[in-house]
């Protein structure tokens, strides 16, 4: 399967779907990055993986929809197949959402459905959980709220920043994604009535 990822910054997630992929039996391929920001350091973290990556950035378009477009005709280039957003801190429109169902992808640092939105970690630290992680799920309409494909938990310990909580579940983004994507790209999970199916083969 193709599959485009979609960052607006660092690209730490992007890095370790790119070197998942490089593997021989990896059941995808990246054709491509694209950023929302000319300035995402991603961008060159690709381009020295040699993977196509591009810029379409936000303030090149005059409005929501001319800036989708430029990114859905990106897309098409690349022959995407699958959309990951790998810290893509931008919202999409329920339009594009519905062109994409169930071929995109979205990694989010909680336990889903715990702590929606910003600031995840430190809405961990605030409610005293002593187990987090992160959630990888199907992007629909609700931001942070499309069925589940997988996820990881790591340990809140007693004396955690929102700097360390943040670093130990980023650890475990970059396991948690590439395994996810090889079950969605493989049809191991399929998106079914707004839901996650595992389909046995056979
Ligand atoms: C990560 O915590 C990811 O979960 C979130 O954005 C943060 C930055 O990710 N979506 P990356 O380093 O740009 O992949």
């Amino acid at each position: 399967k193709k599959v485009a990822i979609l960052i607006s910054g660092r690209g730490s997630n992007m890095g370790a779907l790119i070197r998942a992929a490089a593997e021989g039996d990896y059941p995808a391929e990246i054709a491509g990055v694209i950023s929302d920001r000319a300035d995402a350091p991603g961008l060159a973290a690709a381009g020295a993986a040699g993977i196509p990556a591009r810029a379409v950035a936000r303030d090149e378009h005059a409005d929501k929809a001319a800036h989708e477009a430029a990114i859905e005709a990106a897309l098409q280039e690349l022959g995407a197949e699958l959309v990951c957003l790998a810290g893509f801190m931008r919202l999409l429109s329920a339009g594009f959402v519905s062109r994409w169902r169930g071929r995109m992808i979205n990694i989010h640092p909680s336990l889903l459905p715990l702590f929606k939105g910003l600031s995840p970690h430190a809405q961990a630290l605030q409610a005293g959980v002593r187990v987090h992680g992160c959630t990888v799920h199907f992007v629909t309409e609700e931001t942070d709220g499309g069925p589940i494909v997988a996820q990881a938990a790591v340990p809140v310990l007693a004396d955690d920043t929102e700097e360390r909580l943040a670093e130990r579940v980023l650890k475990a983004e970059h396991k948690l994604y590439p395994l996810a994507l090889a079950l969605v790209a493989s049809g191991a999970a399929r998106m079914e009535d707004g839901k996650t199916v595992f389909p046995t083969p056979g």
